[in-house]
């Protein structure tokens, strides 16, 4: 079968040049496969939903909206209806539509809402409590999809997630654990729903959540009593009676935007991405057009020193431009055009070293292609976040990136409704010039503004080959999300790695500031010692502490076989509750 001649040929390629180590030689688990349809997510009951949807003839988008509700009860930490997203939808005719349902900040916002009276950034501010959250974009784009593209009702596609949430779900050993987390004990109606007061639930206990049950209907019924109705009112009277800054104003303000997608081109493929608020789209064709112009296969295997190198290089000056120029498009102009031009992408190339890095410092980006950039300043970004993939039997296709930003977002649960308000604010830039925890540099073009929705990396992306779906692909992750997809993109289109060792591949990172080439633990150490000897400050993510697990993201793959059509789903193993699911 394809996916073993695969492995085997990407096998020989690392054997007939021994001297570097490939994770391609590891055998690891199989993809899963498919003839007419394909769900892949973080947990096995969300992609069952998906699939139990397109069984009950749903496309794509109906299973996208079921998982996306599904995962809000079985995901707290991160599927959400308190947060926001993206979806790239690639409708049975080939055309893509992407819907921006990113939160926006709240009319109260204001570019120095985190500072104290000494200009100081108050820490946790904007990641922890009332005032992190923006207004949530979730439940409208859902809404919006399964309205503009879906074929069944939108209560036939929440089912299973009202049932989920009623009847409830079996916790594994990682999910009872990730509900200890810190973040809801501090907050009363969190703390009681999602860790019984102090009574902790365990592995194999049935975690119901009721409240949530009975909002996820009142959304069936009627999406829009979440931003003008009852519903509306409730949230906006929990903010106001708890110091939050999200009005039923705000709320009858928010709208879903449908974007013109950034598109690519890589080695015969066509990329479908994520445009601004996104920085994802725009950062990863810059990244691939600077890696056209060479020949990475034949520098050596995936995960080997020489590959390593010339795309660490292209991450690092992609992200020199991330950090300069984005922010909202509605409250910007941003030199996209610019910033995907081939002869640019040739002139970065020019000052790639064959057999060293470039300092970031020393980094000079080529005269003559760019605007001088607005001001660049320093924010926080932080961990939680998911992704999940869907292909129906029309081949229509659907890549959604959600988030409630760090892990159960804000902390915060809506009293009576029963689910958790994300910190998103904390994607915007603090204060001008204060460097944060994990260094990662954007410009003013992204400060506080009521109604601005904050600069993101998440990244759906769709692609195709002479005008046929190949690959559906993303991951969280906050800065690696935007390297993931192109380390994803290039085991796949370089290195023929099949798609569940794209999944399963050890991750490495550059972001230009802080100058460092991050690694996931199980990154072959040779390889690591190498990039050291060629001059780079390497880190092996977290190899000292056992308590973190020293991996990021988790890629929620689909590849088509060119030559059979059939779905080849991957999902990142090292995540022990997900599931490629199809029929
Ligand atoms: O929109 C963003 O880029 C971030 N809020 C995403 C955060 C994230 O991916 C954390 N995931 N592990």
């Amino acid at each position: 079968m394809r996916p073993t001649v695969l492995r085997l040929s990407a096998t020989l390629t690392a054997l007939s040049l021994a001297a570097v180590s490939s994770f391609a030689q590891q055998a690891g688990p199989e993809p899963a496969r498919a003839q007419h349809a394909m769900v892949v997510s973080i947990h096995h009951d969300a992609s069952d939903a998906g699939v139990e949807v397109l069984k009950r003839g749903g496309n794509a988008v109906d299973a996208a909206v079921a998982v996306g509700f599904a995962l809000a009860v079985v995901y707290p930490a991160a599927g959400n209806i308190g947060g926001g997203g993206f979806m790239l939808i690639r409708d049975k005719h080939g055309n893509a539509h992407f819907l921006d349902y990113r939160e926006k900040a709240p009319a109260a916002a204001s570019r120095d809402m985190y500072l104290d009276a000494e200009g100081n950034v108050v820490p946790g501010m904007s990641l922890v409590g009332y005032k992190a959250s923006g207004v949530p974009g979730s439940v409208a784009g859902l809404a919006y999809a399964q309205q503009h593209f879906g074929k069944l009702s939108l209560a036939e596609d929440m089912a299973p997630a009202i049932r989920l949430a009623s009847e409830g779900f079996v916790l594994t050993p990682e999910e009872a654990r990730n509900l200890h987390s810190k973040n809801l004990t501090r907050f009363p109606v969190s703390a009681k729903i999602f860790q019984r007061d102090g009574n902790f639930y365990n592995e194999g206990d049935t975690f119901k959540q009721p409240e949530l049950a009975e909002t996820l209907r009142r959304i069936a019924k009627d999406p829009a009593d979440f931003y003008k109705g009852a519903m509306a009112q409730q949230i906006a009277s929990f903010e106001q009676a708890n110091g939050g800054n999200i009005t039923a104003q705000d709320l009858a303000d928010y709208q879903v935007k449908e974007r013109q997608p950034i598109t690519g081109r890589y080695r015969g493929y066509d990329l479908v991405t994520a445009p601004p608020p996104s920085s994802g789209g725009i950062v990863l064709v810059e990244i691939l057009n600077i890696l056209s112009g060479y020949n990475l296969a034949k520098l050596g295997p995936d995960r080997g020193a020489a590959q390593v190198h010339i795309i660490a290089e292209a991450f690092r000056r992609a992200y020199m431009d991330r950090a300069d120029y984005l922010g909202d498009p509605d409250f910007n102009n941003l030199p996209l055009k610019q910033m995907t031009n081939m002869r640019y992408a040739k002139a970065w190339r020019a000052s790639i070293r064959r057999n060293k890095p470039t300092p970031s410092k020393d980094l000079v980006r080529p005269a003559g292609f760019l605007p001088p950039p607005p001001e660049a300043t320093a924010v926080k970004e932080s961990t939680q976040t998911t992704h999940y993939s869907v292909v129906d039997s029309d081949g229509m296709a659907v890549a959604t990136t959600t988030t409630l930003n760090g892990g159960f977002g804000s902390g915060v649960t809506v009293e009576g409704l029963g689910f958790l308000l994300n910190n998103e604010m904390d994607d915007f830039t603090s204060k001008v010039g204060v460097p944060n925890v994990y260094g990662l540099i954007q410009s003013s073009a992204n400060s506080i503004a009521p109604g601005k929705r904050p600069l993101s990396a998440m990244t759906p992306t769709i692609i195709t080959r002479k005008g046929k779906l190949a690959y559906v692909m993303g991951t969280p992750g906050g800065s690696t999300i935007i390297t993931t997809v192109a380390n994803d993109i290039i085991s796949s289109i370089d290195n023929h790695l099949d798609i569940q060792a794209v999944a399963d591949a050890p991750r490495f990172h550059h972001q230009y500031l802080p100058d460092r080439l991050d690694f996931e633990k199980k990154f072959p150490r040779n390889v690591v010692e190498q990039m050291k000897a060629m001059g780079y400050d390497t880190n092996l993510n977290q190899m000292a502490d056992e308590k973190t697990s020293g991996v990021w993201g988790d890629s929620e793959l689909i590849a088509v076989d060119p030559k059979t059509g059939e779905l080849l789903g991957g999902h990142d193993s090292r995540r022990n509750y997900g599931k490629a699911a199809g029929y």
